[in-house]
Parts: structure tokens; sequence; C-alpha cells
């Protein structure tokens, strides 16, 4: 397909959030991608930086090591403050806003953690979990709300077992890591969310170094290569990034299945499809549907412009799972979908840790649900459905279903 380059570069536009229809990005953003690869965004602190959109511009930025994911650095695309990132300072530990070295440093450390053997290992676990809420549902009858019954629970209890984390306090994490992903929410309300969850989880780390356990967090006590604030921090990410998103994709992959019965069919019958429909799920869905974004530490030459030092550029991985440069019918959902490389978890350094884990919860739990309640549908039309355009993570807020 020929690529016009219409718009000039200094008209600097704003980052969309509303949807013209719930499961497609906003349409703004397939626009700007066919106009050109890079436009000026403005920020709503006032910076004038970069969007990008196209699949290989959006992979090229984030495997630039010239562009930094400092929290200091980077401008906020979207949100009540416009520095709100800088003024919730994070925690040593939280390795996600760290460049390499630092970043290496901690990666290091738990990538053996996150392997796709290890991760397998889970698959019965995770199973059982599954089961035990698909019944407890059926037990409390129709109608349910899947993200309260099932989405959320899941990857919470997942998480919390391999961490070591108390599922007990489930509410005051799940609360907290909310308040953190609002768009909303301002940045005091933030600051108080993540002192809260930081101080929890500092105490339970002093916890396991009395009383070790078999978990993560007591094996990364025991390695003595963190301090216990380190490892509180590193509890937070994998706290937060490890349930809310799963979450969604469980939740918002339920509702778009359930708008598309024939595939939905082919999700419940054929184990095959599993694995296919979680890959184009993530792919068609992208749930992370802001940013993220970078910062050029140096002057960088991209795609015909001179992007500056201090610039910060966001990527929208929304759009680059849709570019038709790389994908045949990019707005279609095709669960039968050959695997194909894909932007939802990210791409280079930061690329998702927690991604074989969340595909695993994903291939068990949506076909165990459909399969536990073959007559599975909304309980509400799909227009009364709340969606979450007002949080950092897309999905559903609530999920009305019966059957
Ligand atoms: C990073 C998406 C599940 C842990 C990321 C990034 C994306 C992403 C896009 C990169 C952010 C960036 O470049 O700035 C997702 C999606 C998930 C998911 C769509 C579910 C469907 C999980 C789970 C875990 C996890 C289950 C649990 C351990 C992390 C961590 C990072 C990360 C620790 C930071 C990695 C680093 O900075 O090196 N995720 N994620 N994620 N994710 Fe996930």
């Amino acid at each position: 397909m020929t690529r016009t380059t219409r718009r000039p570069t200094a008209e600097a536009v704003t980052f969309p959030t509303a949807r013209q229809r719930p499961l497609d990005p906003p349409d703004e953003l397939g626009r700007w991608r066919q106009e050109a690869p890079l436009l000026r965004l403005a920020y709503p602190d006032g910076h004038l930086g970069w969007l990008a959109t196209r699949f290989s511009t959006v992979r090229a930025v984030l495997a630039d090591p010239r562009f930094s994911n400092r929290a200091e650095l980077t401008h906020v695309p979207v949100g009540r403050s416009a520095r709100e990132l800088s003024l919730l300072r994070f925690p040593p530990g939280m390795f996600l806003r760290m460049d390499p070295p630092e970043h290496t440093r901690y990666r290091r450390l738990l990538t053996g953690q996150f392997t796709v053997r290890r991760m397998r290992l889970l698959e019965p676990r995770i199973a059982r979990i599954a089961a035990g809420l698909l019944e407890e549902m059926a037990a409390a009858g129709p109608p349910a709300d899947l993200v309260r019954a099932y989405a959320l629970p899941i990857p919470s209890l997942v998480i919390c077992e391999l961490l070591g984390v108390p599922y007990r306090d489930h509410e005051r994490f799940q609360r907290d890591s909310a308040t953190l992903l609002s768009l909303e929410r301002g940045p005091e309300e933030k600051l108080v969310a993540l002192d809260g969850l930081i101080a929890y989880l500092a105490d339970l780390v002093r916890h396991k170094r009395d009383e070790p356990g078999d978990d993560l967090l007591s094996g990364l006590v025991a390695s003595g290569g963190l301090t216990e604030e380190e490892i509180a921090g590193v509890a937070s990410l994998l706290l937060i990034a490890g349930h809310e998103t799963t979450a969604n994709m469980i939740a918002l992959g339920a509702f778009t299945l359930l708008q598309h019965p024939d595939q939905l069919a082919a999700v419940r019958d054929d184990p095959e499809t599993a694995g296919t429909a979680a890959e184009e799920l993530l792919r068609y869905l992208t749930i992370v549907h802001i940013g993220p974004t970078r910062t050029a530490l140096e002057d960088v030459e991209l795609e015909g412009h001179t992007i500056r030092a201090g610039e910060t550029v966001t990527v929208s991985l929304s759009a680059a799972n849709r570019d038709p440069e790389w994908f045949d019918r990019p707005d279609e959902l095709d669960v039968r979908r050959p695997p194909a490389p894909h932007l939802a978890f990210g791409h280079g350094v930061h690329q998702c840790l927690g991604q074989q884990l969340a595909r695993i919860e994903l291939r068990i739990a949506l076909p165990a649900l459909l399969r536990r309640f073959p007559d599975l549908r909304l309980a509400v039309t799909p227009g009364e459905v709340p969606m979450r355009t007002d949080m950092n993570i897309y999905g559903v807020h609530r999920l009305p279903v019966t059957w």
C-alpha cells in the first residue's frame, strides 16, 4: 500500500483516548499511521514531542538505546497531571523506569524465574484455580460480574502465589494499583497509593528474611543481591504488572469473543485454536493502549526527522498492531490467524518479563470459561458495558454475564 506524508509535522496533535468503537483503537491513530510515521505530539504540560504509529517505527524506537525510559525525563501524553510520573518518585527496584546498565542488573536476577519452562510448571495450578472459580460462579448462580468473579482473581492469585504475597490482602493491592493506573486520579492520590503499597511490601520482605517461604520474594531475599527496599520496589512492579494486565485481557477477551460467536465456538471446541486465539486477542486488543513513552538522550535521526535530545516520543502499540504493512486484514479478529510477531508485550530491553505467564493464563482461562458455561452471554447490551478509556490499561470495568 502507498503511504502519503501530507500532514506537515509542525502541526501538533494530542493523544486520543476516546474510541468510536470499543474494540478498535481511536480512528485518528489509524489515519495518522497512514499519513506519516512520526507526528508532532503536544503533551498536557506544554512539551512538544513526537508520536509514532507504524509498526516499524514503533519497534525502532523501542529497540534504540538512545531513547530512555527514566521517569524524570519523559513527559506523560495523557492524564490529569503532566509531571505526575516524576512526582511519584519511583522507589528503588522499579526497574521498568530505569535504563541499562541499571535496568539490566534487576532484569538478570528475574529472567530465569519467568522462562517458558518455569511458567509451564504452573499450568496445572492455574487450571485448578480457574476451575475452582468457575465452580464458585456456578454455585452462586447467574448473573455474575466476570471481572470480579473470574478475570481479576486468576492472575491475582497466581502472582500472589509466585511472589509469596498473601492473597487475603488482595483488596488493598488491587485498589492501590487501580489508583496508580488511573488517568484521572491526581499525583497526590497516586503518591499515597504507591507509598502504602511499598510500605506493605517492605514489611512482607522483612518478614521473609525471618521466615522464608518457597517463593520468588524469599528467593530474592536469600540471594543477597538486593536491599529490602529494592525487593519491595521489584515486588510492587511485579504485583501491579502481573495482575491488572492479564485480568483485563481475560475480561476484554471474553467480551470480544461474545460478540464473535463463530470464533468463540472455535476457542471453546478446538484446543489448537486456544493458542492462536490468545496471540490474536493480544494483538487485536492491545490493552497497553497509551504509550509506552521514551525520551531521546541525544539527537536521533528517524524517518527523515531529527528528534532532539530531551524530546519525548510516545509510541502507539495499538496503532502498530493494526498496521496493514505488517498484518493482513489488521482490523479483523481472526482467532485462527497464524501467529506473527506483534507488539502487545512491547519490544526491546523492557519487553514484558511476564509474557509467558500471561500467555498461559489466557490460554487456560478463556477456553475453561467457555467450556464450563457453553451458553455464556452478556447480561446487558454491549453498549452498556463500561469501558476503561480512563485507565492506562484498557479493558472493561465490569462484565455482567449470564448463562
Ligand atoms: C513490561 C504488556 C502481563 C510483568 C511490559 C510492557 C508491556 C507489557 C507492553 C513494556 C512496557 C514498556 O516498554 O515501557 C503486558 C501485557 C500483559 C502483561 C499486555 C498481559 C496480557 C504481565 C505479567 C507480568 C508482567 C503477568 C508478571 C510478572 C512485566 C514487567 C515489565 C513488563 C516486570 C517491565 C519489564 C522491564 O522493564 O524490563 N508488559 N504485560 N507483565 N511487564 Fe508485562
